[in-house]
């Protein structure tokens, strides 16, 4: 049976999210650029949530540009940058119903890419299939700390008492706000680790790694991680028989 076949469609996550990894290794191993790995991964993000929003799954975030990756060579940067504005068509979003939105600090992107992604957002803001979320100049510890000074603007202004500030605060003060926690996240590439992504909605979040270099991970690839996701027990806390209900 094929992976898709084996998916439960009762059971698809609501938000699944993806460090895409690899780029650079993938076009290095075929004696190429790494940019040629940046271009063929853009490419394969476009299929990926196209598939993804056939699945069924309402929220798709794919990590693209850390904070961190700021300090890259100048030209890997600048080559990033054309990419992304490169990949903001209006046609693919509208054809497929798909909403796009942009969490990170747009403001250290250039004017005219700043407006080409409020353009977008706002022309696909009632498109419902899905939503592509691209985290771009993001990291999760720029996000609390902007989160962090909004809240104590709140209190500094009145608005807020330090006693009323819980979880939920901060959860509304991220970047996310708009979206429920990934159930799923992926990271292709071979690295097991977060790299500043989604630290504080990830909390109870399902990983899944593969070695897989982002520019191979096709619509099987994402079949066999949503089966993968689907056999694991979510216990948030609990005992195994709690979440059974066999007490
Ligand atoms: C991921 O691929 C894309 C970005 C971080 C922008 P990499 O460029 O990190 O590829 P590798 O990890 O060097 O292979
Ligand atoms: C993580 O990849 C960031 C993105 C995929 C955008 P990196 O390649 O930057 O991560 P590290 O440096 O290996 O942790
Ligand atoms: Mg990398």
């Amino acid at each position: 049976m094929s992976y898709k076949e084996q998916i439960d469609m009762t059971r698809v996550p609501k938000h699944v999210a993806f460090i895409m990894d690899g780029n650079g290794r993938w076009a290095q191993a075929q004696g190429q650029e790494r940019s040629f790995g940046h271009s063929a991964g853009a490419d394969r993000m476009h299929d990926i949530m196209t598939c993804g929003a056939r699945l069924g799954i309402k929220y798709m975030t794919y990590y693209a540009f850390s904070t961190e990756n700021w300090s890259r060579p100048e030209a890997e940067v600048n080559y990033l940058l054309d990419l992304m504005l490169k990949h903001l068509e209006e046609e693919i979003f509208v054809k497929n119903n798909i909403r796009f939105t942009i969490i990170g600090d747009i403001s250290r992107l250039p004017e005219h890419q700043q407006n080409a992604c409020r353009q977008l957002m706002e022309r696909t803001k009632n498109n419902d299939a899905s939503c592509m979320v691209v985290a771009f100049s993001y990291s999760t510890r720029w996000e609390m700390q902007r989160a962090v000074r909004l809240i104590a603007e709140e209190v500094q202004e009145g608005k807020l008492k330090p006693e009323d500030i819980t979880a939920e605060t901060i959860d509304q003060h991220l970047m996310t706000n708009f979206m429920p926690e990934p159930e799923l996240l992926v990271r292709t590439g071979g690295e097991e680790r977060l790299s500043n992504f989604l630290l504080w909605q990830s909390a109870y979040t399902e990983l899944y790694f593969t070695d897989t270099y982002w520019p191979d991970f096709d619509e099987e690839c994402l079949y066999k991680a949503v089966v993968d996701y689907q056999h694991r027990q979510r216990r948030f806390g609990k005992t195994g028989e709690q979440v059974t209900g066999k007490v």
